[in-house]
């Protein structure tokens, strides 16, 4: 199963993609974590830090190779599930064409809606634990004692106006592309995680959405 988690910033793809993948025990490919873990290690450039940090989108090409690598490892040989990407109609393009080179096609495309002053509230007070990845909220889903918590630069409330500002331009496009090919599936994102995971579960169930 080939399955696409959209929403702005804050919607709860990373939240959701964890519960999923670990329901169809398939790898979740977030290139959001993958750019935070180079940086982690030293090897993200400095340019791309610096696009990041202030909530910019780096270059199509540089996520589409990421993209191409990933999917291309044993792992995601029966699936998988992509979180954050793509984000612009070439990167949906680029990743149509390497589906196809393998013979493969997206299930289904879902995207979690979450109202801005929501999303505001969820990203400011989001804290990631350090070794776990486990992602928390300092009221909703407050982390235990003895997490080692993040608070990632681009949380930082002008960064996060600026990712919104530039997931509503992105999106203008990448909504009516996957609306042509008949995949998109709107998920109401507001309520507990496992209510919006059920919501999630009810499209991908059904017949003809790639998760019978
Ligand atoms: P990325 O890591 O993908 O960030 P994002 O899309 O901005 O999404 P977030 O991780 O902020 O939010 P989320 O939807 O995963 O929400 P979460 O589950 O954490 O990308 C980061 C940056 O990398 C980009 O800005 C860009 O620079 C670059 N990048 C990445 N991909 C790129 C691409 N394809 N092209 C170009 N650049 C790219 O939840 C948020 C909070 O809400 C948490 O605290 C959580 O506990 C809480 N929460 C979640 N669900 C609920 C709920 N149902 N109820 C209450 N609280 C909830």
């Amino acid at each position: 199963m080939i399955l696409v988690l959209v929403g702005p910033p804050g919607a709860g793809k990373g939240t959701q993609a964890k519960l999923l993948c670990a329901r169809f025990n398939i790898p979740q490919i977030s290139t959001g974590d993958m750019l935070r873990e180079a940086k982690r290690a030293g090897t993200l450039e400095k340019r791309y830090l610096d696009i990041m940090d202030s909530g910019g989108l780096l270059p199509d090409e540089a996520v589409i190779s990421l993209i191409d690598r990933r999917t291309a490892e044993p792992d995601c040989a029966s699936g998988f599930l992509l979180d954050g990407f793509p984000r612009t109609v070439p990167q949906a393009e680029a990743l149509d064409q390497l589906l196809a080179r393998g013979g493969k096609r997206i299930d289904a495309v879902l995207q979690l809606d979450v109202p801005r002053p929501l999303l505001e509230e969820r990203l400011i007070h989001r804290r990631t634990d350090k070794r776990s990845g486990q992602i928390y909220h300092l009221v909703y889903n407050p982390p235990p004692p003895g997490a080692e918590l993040e608070h990632r630069a681009d949380d930082r409330p002008e960064a996060v106006a600026r990712r919104l500002d530039a997931y509503e331009a992105m999106t203008a496009a990448l909504l009516p592309f996957y609306e042509e090919k008949k995949l998109l599936h709107r998920v109401d994102g507001v309520g507990k995680p496992e209510e919006v995971t059920q919501r999630v579960l009810s499209v991908v169930s059904r017949p003809g959405s790639g998760g019978e």
